[in-house]
């Protein structure tokens, strides 16, 4: 098993974007056990990297770090948040009416993803974050709040909140807003090299730490209209460890190759005793 001392674990809030499957509840965990058993030295590919949660704590803890995904549009959406300023995020926040009007655009620009990702419920991009019967009320409380108070966090301490919603409970709108602004303070991104291939072009790489975040066995994800082949993806991680160190994140893997070598337990799967209470685990070859 590897070991972690949790006492080392970066204080302070988890950075990346709002995505589908993303890592963020465990990055600075995923970072630190990299660090505390293979050292800082060695280049960190976050080849199935998404909403880049991984990436961006690598960045934090000073690590060089390879960012892919074979979906452009998550490095896009990184990177555009990282090189634009506080303003830029306010410009995210969109109507129903207006989302449902970009959801339905066949060619998306990175600026209409980013408004799909933050206004959505669920982060899924199909359906608006509210409710219809609040969808309203709640984006123009968020609006007022921004160009009155210029404030995403702390937005209950507004008058304007105080006042007259506080029966709404919550401004998911303007928490994202907050997410994205935590990730604007990375500017180390000369460290950072970003590409879009399919994990199989890193078949040459030596030397380094591979984070493998992939799609999970048995559940149907597709990218761009491809299933995801889970058994061709353990052959090519196995034959990689011969010369890498490789961590395959999941909550199982079938190959008996691998190993179970750090489990994240949840207050959730601990209560449960592990059964059916999925946790994240990180595997390597035997
Ligand atoms: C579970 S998500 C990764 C989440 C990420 N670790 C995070 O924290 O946001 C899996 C990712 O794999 C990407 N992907 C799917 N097939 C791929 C392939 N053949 N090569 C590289 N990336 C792929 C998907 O676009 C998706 O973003």
């Amino acid at each position: 098993m590897l070991i972690l001392d949790e006492k080392k674990i970066r204080k302070g809030r988890p950075l990346g974007l709002p995505y589908q499957g993303s890592k963020k509840k465990i990055s600075k965990k995923i970072i630190e056990i990299i660090k505390q058993n293979f050292g800082t030295d060695k280049m960190i590919y976050d080849v199935f990297g998404g909403g880049g949660a991984i990436t961006a704590e690598c960045l934090l803890s000073g690590l060089s770090v390879h960012y892919n995904d074979l979906d452009k549009d998550a490095t896009d959406m990184f990177v555009k948040i990282i090189s634009e300023d506080r303003d830029y995020l306010k410009t995210l926040l969109v109507s129903r009416e207006e989302f449902l009007t970009i959801r339905d655009k066949d060619d998306k620009t990175v600026d209409d993803n980013l408004k799909l990702l933050i206004n959505s419920f669920g982060n899924k991009n199909n359906t608006y974050l509210y409710g219809k019967e609040h969808a309203d009320i709640k984006y123009r409380l968020a609006v007022e709040i921004v160009e009155r108070h210029d404030v995403f966090s702390g937005y209950k301490q507004t008058d304007t909140w105080l006042r007259r919603y506080r029966e709404l409970e919550r401004l998911e709108q303007l928490e994202r807003l907050e997410q994205l602004e935590q990730l604007q303070q990375l500017e180390r991104l000369e460290r950072l090299h970003i590409t879009n291939l399919d994990y199989k072009s890193f078949s040459d790489v030596k030397d380094a730490v591979f984070y493998l975040d992939p799609p999970y066995e048995n559940t149907k994800q597709y990218y761009k209209g491809d299933t995801f082949d889970s058994q061709s993806f353990y052959d090519w991680a196995y034959e990689m460890s011969k010369k890498n160190i490789v961590l395959v994140s999941s909550y199982e893997v079938s190959d008996d190759r691998f190993k179970c070598v750090y489990e994240f337990k949840t207050a959730r799967s601990t209560m449960q005793g592990g059964i059916g209470g999925k946790c994240e685990k990180l595997f390597m070859v035997k």
